[in-house]
């Protein structure tokens, strides 16, 4: 259950590192597999600042290794977390975005459509706003707004209706009472993984707020990173990849039109960086991997 198999390691973390002695951070520390991998590969004199949201992967941390300054908090937190211990800018930024299998693997946290638990699905335990709120609380527009914007389905509304109906009667408390919601009995295994995990996604998406999230630390990244540093962003869906691509190629979030915007990072590949075949048959989840890297101009 404490296992989490790292995707693209080597290529993540060796297309990040441009200086050995340098202060590195890694912003999802989850079961320490990536930063693991940093402190292998710098020296005795570099920094490594690993953060997580989930107090539980603090807690768990097997690292020992002085270098390694690990912190509960939320890496849209980057900048005050690093003025706090007088750092103003760092060779490298690594970011494996979503959830680690820990989390998923435990029915408690509700992250899981394969295994009945309390609708959840908050990645820091601390905060008071759950799958079960969004579920249960929120208004038709914003329902609508979740499953259309971050589930990415062509008729949401009929997902929406079928909510908005059932919790007339009684809440929506377990993974698979909403699950139950939808008539899945007809269709194929494939149809219904597809489905169940847009579903889920949107619904954790809005939970942990990870767009805003995401977004707030790409623009972060360009006032900390060092000319020459480098940031490594693995995603697993392509909101969040699109996101990564725009702003590392336009400098900016959206197309809103603004003029003379020089974007702050070059791309160091040309294309997208995928697991390889071996690694996906080992470790299905990467499946969906995308790894971006890019240098500070
Ligand atoms: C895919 S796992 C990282 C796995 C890690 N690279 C490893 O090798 O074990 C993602 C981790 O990022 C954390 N996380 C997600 N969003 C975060 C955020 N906004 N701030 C801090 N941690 C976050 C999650 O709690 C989870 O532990």
């Amino acid at each position: 259950m404490f296992y989490h198999n790292p995707v693209m390691l080597q290529e993540s973390v060796k297309l990040l590192i441009t200086n050995k002695n340098g202060i590195y951070v890694d912003a999802t520390f989850g079961c320490g597999g990536h930063s693991l991998e940093i402190l292998k590969q710098l020296d005795t004199q570099s920094i490594l600042i690993a953060l997580d949201q989930d107090n539980e992967s603090i807690k768990n941390n097997f690292i020992k290794d002085k270098r390694l300054h690990l912190f509960h908090d939320n890496f849209i937190n980057i900048k005050q977390i690093l003025k706090k211990i007088n750092i103003n800018k760092i060779s490298g930024l690594l970011v494996d975005l979503g959830f680690s299998s820990f989390q998923l693997n435990n029915p408690s946290r509700g992250f899981s459509h394969q295994v009945n638990g309390i609708l959840d699905m908050r990645m820091n335990q601390t905060i008071h706003y759950s799958a079960l709120d969004v579920i249960n609380k929120s208004s038709e527009k914003k329902l609508f707004y979740i499953f259309s914007k971050y589930g990415e389905f062509n008729n949401p509304m009929k997902i929406v209706k079928k909510i908005l109906k059932f919790r007339l009667k009684q809440p929506i408390i377990t993974t698979y009472d909403l699950i139950n919601l939808f008539f899945l009995k007809k269709s194929s295994f494939h149809q219904r993984k597809r489905f169940l995990s847009k579903l889920f996604q949107a619904i954790r998406i809005e939970v942990n707020n990870e767009i805003q999230c995401l977004q707030t630390l790409l623009i972060e990244s360009s006032n900390i990173i060092l000319p020459g540093g480098r940031i490594s962003f693995i995603s697993y869906h392509s909101i969040e990849d699109r996101i990564i691509k725009y702003f590392i190629k336009q400098g900016k979030l959206n197309n809103i039109k603004i003029n003379n915007i020089i974007p702050p990072f070059k791309m160091i590949h040309n294309k997208v960086i995928t697991p390889n075949i071996e690694e996906m048959k080992c470790n299905p989840k990467s499946r969906s991997a995308k790894l971006r890297v890019a240098e500070k101009i």
